[in-house]
């Protein structure tokens, strides 16, 4: 199959055609034979690699059905999930049980992460990405560990449990209770003990941190587009907490200039029963994996950042970080690809978002959506419909094979 019309490719927008053979981009080429023509632009698909799809255990705020479909419908065809299920994917077997249940479900590609623990060393040949909760959260106490599996991708919450108040009473006392010092802190303990990727990080300090640690690092929509002063009230209850108005701008600045390497979700879904409980008891967390991609688009759109910027911190450096061939239009990558046509803004509606808990806090916020969306050169989204149920498939993370390999290649 062939694709005509606009493409961001190299770093521009060009006029071209994009030759898809067995799911791969085989060539960009000015022009084509029977190229099917799309309205719009064509982008690379986003990685969100920081989802909580909740399954198994927590289905009824989330499952990989829904969750994979709502990431489809905003633009992200790789997803990599996130091991706070019940039971906890500690070992071996919980790992191959969770993929068999998910596998059939998953409506884009994704992988899974390990949560990191003593028992984790050796994990490693099974999937090499693990996440390492310092500090309790959301269905986690936080694991103490001294040896980390070699050559995998480590995503760490950086919360100590010693700097952590468990009660907050509304946003500003939660930010209080879980103060930016502590995430900092957390992240200096790991200087100098490996390579990490710090997720979601909240504050300044942090970054600099992650600067001096060599460490890459995340920023989420969130701690981007709300802060603790908004009227959210539960809805807006997440760890690490949402800081001030004036972190958040600091944290934009951040991600412009290139000291933040990536954007990732958090999807964390929790049904709306849970989030109407008193501000202490409510459950952490907040869904975005819908909206996260099209609210940056409309940003590009309005000049507050620019194509090349956002298509690197949503597509391309994200699929470099995990060494998978997705995230760019390039020949040899995988053909995942949306469709966007930057006049057509919409306005931000819980209704029509595919999430199980039926809420987003972004109500109101304009979006720009794919109109389509392809997976391997497989169209599942056409004209804003879902059109390819449960293509999906899991990607194994192998960053120790690929540096051998590039180290074979620079001996050739
Ligand atoms: C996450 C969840 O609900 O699973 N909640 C959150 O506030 N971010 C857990 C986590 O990553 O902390
Ligand atoms: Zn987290």
């Amino acid at each position: 199959m062939n694709l005509e019309g606009k493409i961001y490719y190299h770093g521009e927008i060009v006029e071209g055609a994009i030759e898809i053979e067995d799911g791969k981009i085989r060539r960009v080429k000015k022009s084509l034979p029977f190229a099917f023509r799309v309205r719009g632009i064509i982008l690379p698909g986003a990685l969100d690699i920081h989802v909580h799809f909740r399954e198994p255990g927590f289905t009824h705020k989330e499952d990989f059905y829904t969750g994979s479909m709502s990431a489809a419908f905003g633009g992200v065809t790789f997803v990599m999930d996130m091991p706070n299920n019940s039971p906890k994917i500690l070992t071996a077997q919980d790992f191959v049980e969770k993929l068999r249940l998910v596998a059939p479900k998953a409506n884009v590609d994704f992988s899974l992460y390990f949560m990191l623990s003593p028992l984790s060393p050796g994990l490693e040949e099974i999937n090499g990405a693990f996440k390492y909760y310092m500090g309790e959260t959301t269905a986690v106490e936080g694991y103490v560990v001294e040896e980390y599996p070699k050559n995998s991708f480590i995503s760490v919450h950086a919360e100590l449990n010693e700097c952590i108040r468990k009660e907050s009473r509304d946003l500003r006392d939660h930010d209080k209770s879980r103060p930016e010092s502590c995430e900092a802190m957390a992240v200096r303990t790991l200087l100098g003990k490996g390579k990490f990727h710090i997720a979601h990080v909240s504050g300044v300090d942090t970054v600099d941190m992650c600067k001096i640690g060599g460490f890459t690092c995340e920023v989420t929509p969130h701690h981007l587009f709300l802060h603790r002063d908004m009227p959210l009230g539960t809805w807006g209850k997440v760890n690490p907490p949402l800081r001030a108005k004036w972190m958040s701008e600091k944290l934009w600045e951040e991600l412009l200039q290139g000291r933040i390497d990536i954007v990732a979700s958090d999807h964390a879904p929790h049904t709306m029963e849970e989030k109407e409980d008193e501000f202490n008891i409510a459950p952490a967390g907040i869904p975005e994996v819908e909206t996260y991609v099209p609210i940056f688009l409309y940003l590009v759109k309005q000049g507050k950042i620019s194509m090349a910027r956002a298509v690197e911190v949503l597509m391309e450096r994200p699929g470099e970080l995990l060494r998978v061939p997705k995230g760019k239009i390039e020949a040899g990558y995988d053909a995942d690809l949306i469709v966007v046509d930057f006049k057509e803004v919409r306005k931000i509606r819980s209704r029509d978002l595919h999430y199980k808990c039926g809420w987003t806090p972004y109500e109101n916020f304009y979006g720009v959506f794919p109109h389509r969306v392809y997976l391997r050169g497989e169209e599942i989204i056409e004209d804003y419909e879902f059109v390819g149920e449960r293509l999906g498939k899991f990607v194994k993370i192998s960053p120790a094979k690929q540096e051998e390999e590039e180290k074979e290649h620079m001996q050739d």
